[in-house]
C-alpha cells in the first residue's frame, strides 16, 4: 500500500528544447507522486484550457505567419488563461501540479531563440502569471543532434526553426539554470530514460522529504 504522506502544494516545471525527452519526464513523475498517495495535477503549455488550445493550434499551425511579438503575446495570453483556470485553483487546494513548460520557454524560446528584449518578455511573464513562479524546475538538457533524432518527422511551426535558433534556445535555458541554481535544476537528458528518471526522482524526494 502506498504511504499517506502530508501533502503540501507544489508546482514543479519541466523544461527544455524540443526532443529532450520531457514528456516521457513529467508522465513517470506523476505516476511516480501518485503512487505515492499524493494529490497530482498534470498540465501543458500552451493549452490545457479550451482557449490555450485554440492558441496552441494558431502558434504550431506551420501556416501561420506571426510576428515575433504577437508570438511572445500568444504564448502569455495562453499563459495567463492556465494559471487563473487551473494551476492556482489546484494548487490552492493542495495539489502538486506538474506543467510540460511554463514562463523558461518564452524566456528560453521567444527571449533568447527570437532575440527579443529579455527584460522586456520578462516582465510580461509577471503580467501572465499574477507573479506566480515554480517551486521547481527541470532543464532537460541534450545536445542538438540527439534531440532533432528523437522527434517526429512531422515537425510544427516552432520545430521548423534553424539550427541556430535551437542552438540559442539551449543556451538560453542553460543560462537560466546557471542563473537560478535554488528554483532550476539541469538534468543530463542524453542519458538512458531510467537514469534521467532516477537524477530527477534524487530532487523530488530530497524536495517532498518522501
Ligand atoms: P511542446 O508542447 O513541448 O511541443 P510538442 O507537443 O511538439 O512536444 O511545445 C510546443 C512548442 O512551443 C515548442 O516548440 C516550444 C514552443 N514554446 C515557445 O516557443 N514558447 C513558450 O512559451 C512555450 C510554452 C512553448
Amino acid at each position: 500500500m502506498p504511504q499517506k504522506k502530508k501533502q503540501e502544494p507544489l508546482f514543479i516545471t519541466f523544461e527544455g528544447i524540443d526532443g529532450c525527452g520531457k514528456s516521457t519526464q513529467i508522465l513517470k513523475t506523476y505516476q511516480f507522486l501518485q503512487a505515492n498517495g499524493l494529490k497530482v495535477k498534470m498540465f501543458r503549455e500552451p493549452g490545457s484550457t479550451e482557449i490555450s488550445e485554440k492558441i496552441r493550434n494558431i502558434l504550431l499551425d506551420k501556416k501561420s505567419d506571426i510576428s515575433d511579438i504577437t508570438e511572445l503575446l500568444l504564448y502569455e495570453a495562453a499563459r495567463s488563461e492556465i494559471t487563473i483556470k487551473e494551476i492556482q485553483p489546484a494548487l490552492k487546494q493542495g495539489h502538486i501540479v506538474l506543467c510540460d513548460r511554463y514562463y523558461d520557454s518564452t524566456t528560453a524560446y521567444q527571449g533568447y531563440g527570437r532575440k527579443l528584449d529579455i527584460r522586456m518578455v520578462k516582465s510580461l511573464h509577471k503580467v501572465a502569471t499574477s507573479g506566480l513562479v515554480p517551486d521547481l524546475t527541470f532543464v532537460f538538457d541534450v545536445g542538438l543532434d540527439i534531440a532533432f533524432s528523437r522527434r517526429g518527422k512531422d515537425k510544427d511551426r516552432l520545430e521548423s526553426q534553424s539550427k541556430a535558433f535551437f542552438q540559442r534556445v539551449r543556451a538560453g535555458f542553460l543560462e537560466i539554470a546557471r542563473k537560478e541554481r535554488r528554483r532550476v535544476k539541469r538534468i543530463d537528458a542524453a542519458q538512458p530514460v531510467d537514469k534521467v528518471f532516477e537524477d530527477l526522482k534524487q530532487y523530488l524526494v530530497k524536495r517532498l522529504s518522501l
